[in-house]
């Protein structure tokens, strides 16, 4: 019977920080639970001078990860300095050496996880990566456990904090996206390029994991639809508003013979329980077959949130550890990541959307605009002309049914080439959200 778990971290930035913090204040709570205590053994990071408000045993400091990893007092492996290399090099590296790791990189699962799955598989060790999904929220372990009997319909997420603070506080502070985003990241919710946030890339990534997680293959970065909230415009997030929307960087997974995977901003309505999420708090929504609709809320990002998500990963692999077990619940739900699943194309894709056409304030332009709509099938159900003239031209704002994204696209290349139009038309996509929570 083991005595103690030993601890090997990999990365010494804010979330490392937090676990060290985390796993000192609860120490003793830590030991009760899981039964031994768990001991922090070894800590590498490229930066040992910075000061970080931790104490940490004397000379449990290094700068080489291999000496964490070789370590013999390490049974469990956190990799927390993210991005591609050398993270991927040390993970594989901790799982050859016969050591379960816990990971907190979302990219690195989204766009080498095949490599790391094989390698998994080869060596038949456990990977946790609660905290590459929703901060805090236990939304891996829920997936994976409590809501495994179920067939999923829809997951919506909100699942980049700093994206959803930027349109929180646009929307409410009046502020500008730039004031926002610098904001986001004086509090460390923004990854150390936040052009990932805003890009809908880190979103991207973390639905690409839930995805896997929720249809038993594996899908990459590459196949998860993208668009970001470059250029998101205020007077768009303001009209949604007076319609009864609000404006989110939504992840949506949809089952079916094809699957959706797809992170855009979105209209959703503001009586829904997800449209209520601000600030740098994310909610997934899952609706099972078998359990209905249910909402995961919580901290998305930030140093304690994550490392309670680290430090439960942690506790899952100690306690294999000492009932000598291996993979009692494999990673991603799925035994064998092998089933037949399709994505559906986006020209496929078929939804509701809100155009903002710049058009001459003239008699015969919305016709025009309505015309070339209907010869492709796309049925408006609401417009409103906006303001006033804007050098010459207005906004006007149109609600569609439902139409399919490539007659949508066609359309809109076709009237943004009139020449009573006066600019790009911006066009989002609109979700029901399904039933309210
Ligand atoms: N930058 C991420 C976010 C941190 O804003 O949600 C957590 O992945």
């Amino acid at each position: 019977m083991r005595s103690r778990i030993g601890i090997g971290l990999i990365g010494f930035g804010t979330i490392g920080t937090g676990v060290v913090k985390l796993l000192s204040q609860h120490q003793g709570l830590l030991r009760e639970r899981v039964g031994v205590p768990l001991e922090l053994v070894k800590i590498a990071d490229i930066d040992l001078e910075r000061p970080r408000g931790v104490k940490v045993k004397p000379g449990s400091l290094t700068r080489e990860a291999t000496e964490v990893i070789h370590h013999p007092g390490v049974d469990v492996v956190i990799e927390l300095i993210g991005g591609i290399e050398p993270a991927k090099g040390f993970i594989l590296e901790a799982l050859r050496a016969g050591k379960p790791v816990v990971t907190a990189n979302k990219a690195l699962l989204a766009q080498e996880g095949r490599e790391i799955l094989d390698v998994l598989r080869e060596t038949n060790q456990e990977l946790g990566f609660e905290a590459s999904v929703g901060g805090g929220i236990p939304i891996v372990k829920a997936m994976r456990e409590g809501l495994v009997a179920n067939s999923y319909k829809y997951i919506y997420g909100i699942i980049n904090g700093t994206s959803n603070y930027v349109l929180t506080m646009m929307e409410t502070e009046g502020l500008s996206f730039q004031e926002a985003l610098t904001d986001a990241q004086a509090k460390g919710y923004a990854e150390a390029d936040p052009a990932l946030d805003i890009s809908g890339v880190d979103a991207a990534h973390k639905a690409a994991i839930l995805a896997t997680m929720a249809f038993g293959r594996y899908f990459s970065l590459s196949e998860v639809y993208v668009e970001g909230l470059e250029g998101m415009d205020l007077r768009d997030i303001r009209y949604a508003k007076e319609l009864g929307y609000r404006v989110k960087l939504l992840a949506l997974i949809k089952g079916g013979p094809q699957v959706e995977i797809r992170v855009h901003p979105t209209l959703i309505p503001s009586d829904h329980s997800l449209a209520k999420v601000d600030g740098v708090f994310n909610a997934i929504y899952i609706e099972g077959d078998a359990v209905g609709p249910t909402m995961f809320y919580g901290q998305g990002a930030g140093e304690m949130p994550t490392a309670s998500a680290v430090v439960a990963d942690i506790v899952d692999i100690a306690r294999d550890l000492l009932k000598g077990v291996r993979r009692r619940v494999p990673p991603f739900s799925y035994e064998n990541l092998e089933r037949d699943v399709q994505v559906k194309p986006m020209d496929e894709v078929v939804t509701r959307y809100y155009m903002r056409f710049t058009a001459q304030d003239r008699p015969g332009v919305l016709s025009k605009i309505s015309g070339i709509l209907a010869k492709r099938g796309i049925s408006i159900e609401s417009v409103i002309q906006k303001g006033r003239r804007e050098r010459g031209t207005v906004p006007v704002v149109m609600m569609t049914h439902e139409a399919k994204e490539r007659d949508v696209r066609l359309a809109l290349s076709e009237i943004d080439n009139l020449e009573v139009i006066g600019g790009k038309t911006v066009l989002l996509r609109v979700e029901d959200g399904r039933r309210r929570c």
